[in-house]
């Protein structure tokens, strides 16, 4: 099969789909792997460390769309890309199908075969290519929402772990999966008041078994979720319904209680987020009137796309 490597277009994306070692196991494998020049330039990547695994590199990304049988990417294909997908091609990638009507649509109608990388299960049953952008995803949402309640950039002007006299702030997370966890190990770690929220029990007895002391694990409810929302810092959206939108569990008036300078990071923006009035965002333009952001992660974690998504 010839396999195509093509540099990420989506602005501040710095991922690339393969890596060179990546590159040698299809080449060993028998494949031919073609790759974009300087594709994996933002993460490190020289040409030369893909020719040095077997590959071959291509000037411009027409060629590796029209060459390849397959094509490996990270983000969703953008609209320029669509219109070189092919009927007889196989696109492997991040495509969150469920919050983006245009994106499946146009999929669609190319007629390839489209495999997302948030789908794809193993044996037990878990989502082994979602799961290291989640841990990614869930600890850097506390890193992001952090510097948000810093007073320079609009938020609350305190500290997640307070200080001896000052109390902690209070950080819940909607969603006690991977992102969950992940967010929450951080925020514990310094010194927030962590409410955990999830729908499965099953869960929740595990949560209550292995998180430290400052997180308490509790049933997502929406007079839970109600009641705990007005004494939030920071809200973490970390709910996945796999292949489907997320749930609204945010609704436009839990905004108005909130707190002023509070700050709400959906991470699930990608399939849709559990916000009420998300909308996704950008690098360029990561925060606008006040609270929410959304999270994108990479794997090195530099690339990071945290950008409002209020509109009260
Ligand atoms: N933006 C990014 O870069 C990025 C990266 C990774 C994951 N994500 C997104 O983050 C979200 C979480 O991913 P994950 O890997 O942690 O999924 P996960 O399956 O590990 O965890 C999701 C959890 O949500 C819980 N849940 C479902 N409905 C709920 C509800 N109503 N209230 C509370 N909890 C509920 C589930 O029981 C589950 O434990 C997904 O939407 C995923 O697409 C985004």
């Amino acid at each position: 099969m010839i396999v195509g490597v093509v540099k990420e277009i989506k602005p501040h994306e710095y991922r690339v789909g393969m890596i060179p070692s990546g590159a040698a196991a299809l080449t060993l494998a028998g494949h031919k792997v073609i790759v974009e020049k300087d594709a994996g330039a933002g993460s490190g990547f020289l040409d030369s460390d893909y020719v040095k695994a077997g590959a071959k590199i291509v000037d411009r990304t027409a060629d590796v769309w029209a060459q390849a049988e397959m094509v490996i990417k990270v983000k969703e294909p953008q609209p320029a890309e669509i219109k070189m997908l092919r009927r007889d091609q196989v696109l492997f990638t991040y495509f969150h199908f469920a919050a983006d009507r245009s994106l499946t649509e146009g999929v669609i109608k190319s007629g390839s075969v489209a495999i997302a990388y948030e789908t794809v299960r193993d044996k037990r049953g878990t989502l082994p290519l979602l799961t290291p952008m989640s841990e990614v995803a869930g600890k850097m949402s506390v890193q992001e929402g952090a510097k948000y309640l810093e007073r320079p950039m609009m938020g609350r002007g305190i500290l997640l772990g307070g200080v001896p006299g000052v109390e902690p702030a209070t950080v819940l997370i909607l969603g006690g999966g991977v992102v969950g966890t992940n967010a929450a190990k951080v925020a514990a770690g310094l010194g927030a008041h962590v409410i955990l929220m999830d729908v499965s029990l099953d869960r929740l007895r595990y949560l209550s078994d292995v998180m430290p002391a400052n997180v308490t694990p509790l049933f997502s409810d929406p007079s839970l979720i109600d009641y705990h929302i007005r004494e939030a810092d920071l809200v973490i959206g970390a709910v996945l319904i796999p292949g489907a939108r997320c749930p609204v569990l945010i609704t436009r008036d839990h905004l108005k209680i909130m707190k002023p300078g509070s700050v709400i990071v959906d991470v699930g923006v990608d399939q849709g987020g559990c916000c009420e009035t998300i909308k996704p965002t950008t690098h360029d333009n990561p925060t606008s009137s006040s609270m929410m952001l959304s999270i994108t992660a990479s794997p090195t974690c530099r690339a990071l796309s945290a950008a409002p998504v209020l509109s009260p």
